[in-house]
């Protein structure tokens, strides 16, 4: 990326894709100059999960204050800003809109280029920002693990991808959210997920309640994931055995930290199926990205790399930093940084796009989509 350009650019960014209101200011020689999250968790604990009208308000609300604030701590005015990009999907669209509507109005008012990026996408470049100078080479594989998402993707440039598995129903973030809902865990402003690992990182031991059967182990043998069964099983048990009052502290503990183990075997499982994909194919992968809210997560991170250790394929496991796993700014900057450098910029009539597959990145077709 840096050798394309002539001097350096700051782009200032904005994601607001799901529940998280974020601005940015990064520029093109990788200086992060502010990073500004809103978090809206307590808009949604009492919802158990991300309340789309409640995140539209939320996103209405914050982001004039992100952007401000993206701009003061970067010691800028809007004026000595290159050019602002936005996430334009995929995502809840209402929540699309606040971002596209706040980057595309202050680019016209300012004359400056706006950029709409791909969400997954950004997740999946941030190593080449963080893991400056050991980034991953072309092609890749990454996990995207998201509240949105569970994809094994071969990145094969800056804007091809080619996804290898995808979940048959609902995502790992999700399942994370909903298993911390049934066991009743306090978000404590760190939402449902971080607060389940939170939850099993604690001394204490517990041993799985009777009647409690091991957790199963999805589609062996497929480049597929399900979730939804994991979350299930723990409903089942609740349901059949006088609910989460019943479970004492001890059980609670080891059903999650249990819970825990099952969501990462899968991707252990599915990361051994891929990697004999790419020896099929002769593709010569060195790398692995894992990006995303739960790549946040410290167990899976011991986890895939234990699991490298003993594959047959020598591959290097590379995890942004957590605060730039989860949704922010920064990726997006980071992933319209390309398109800035090639004045390949998109319209002020540019749309959302709620539904958009990380394989048609390229695809024009829907560019006037308002989904
Ligand atoms: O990428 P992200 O911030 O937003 C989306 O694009 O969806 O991912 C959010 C998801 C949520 O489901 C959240 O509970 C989960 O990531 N998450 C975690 C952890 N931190 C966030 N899951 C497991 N362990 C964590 N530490
Ligand atoms: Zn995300």
């Amino acid at each position: 990326m840096l050798r394309l350009f002539r001097r350096p650019l700051t782009i200032l960014a904005f994601e607001s894709s799901a529940d998280d209101t974020c601005a940015a200011v990064l520029t093109s020689t990788r200086k992060i100059l502010s990073n500004v999250v809103i978090k809206q968790h307590e808009v949604h604990e009492s919802w158990g999960g991300i309340h789309p009208a409640a995140a539209v308000m939320a996103h209405q609300r914050n982001m004039p204050i992100a952007a401000k604030r993206a701009l003061t701590e970067a010691g800028l005015d809007i004026s000595q800003v290159d050019g602002i990009a936005f996430t334009r999907g995929p995502g809840i669209g209402g929540c699309l809109g606040v971002s596209c509507n706040a980057a595309k109005t202050l680019a016209a008012v300012h004359n400056k280029p706006v950029v709409g990026v791909h969400h997954m996408q950004a997740h999946a470049l941030t190593p080449l920002l963080t893991s400056w100078p050991d980034v991953p080479s072309f092609p890749f594989l990454t996990f995207l693990v998201s509240g949105g998402h569970t994809l094994l993707v071969l990145a094969e440039s800056l804007t091809s991808f080619k996804i290898i598995a995808t979940t048959r129903d609902e995502s790992i973030g999700r399942t994370f959210d909903k298993v911390s809902r049934m066991l009743e865990l306090s978000w404590d402003g760190i939402g449902p997920g971080a607060a389940l690992e939170r939850f099993c990182a604690g001394p204490e031991q517990g041993s799985l309640p009777d009647g409690f059967y091991p957790f199963p182990r999805p589609m062996p043998g497929q480049l597929a994931f399900s979730y939804a069964s994991l979350h299930s099983h723990v409903e089942r048990y609740l349901h059949f055995n006088g609910g989460i009052e019943s479970v004492s502290l001890p059980s609670k503990l080891a059903i999650a930290r249990s819970f825990q183990l099952a969501a990462f075997s899968q991707l252990e499982d599915k990361l051994l199926l891929a990697l004999q994909w790419c020896a099929n194919k002769s593709l010569d992968v060195r790398h692995l990205v894992v990006s995303g809210g739960v790549a946040s997560n410290t167990l899976l991170r011991e986890r895939l790399n234990a699991c490298l250790k003993n594959a047959p394929t020598p591959l290097s496991v590379i995890f942004p930093p957590p605060s730039l796993c989860t949704d922010n700014a920064v990726m997006i900057a980071w992933a319209s940084m390309h398109r800035f450098l090639a004045h390949d910029y998109d319209d002020y009539s540019i749309n959302p796009r709620a539904k958009w597959s990380i394989e048609e990145l390229h695809d024009k077709s829907e560019d006037r989509d308002m989904s």
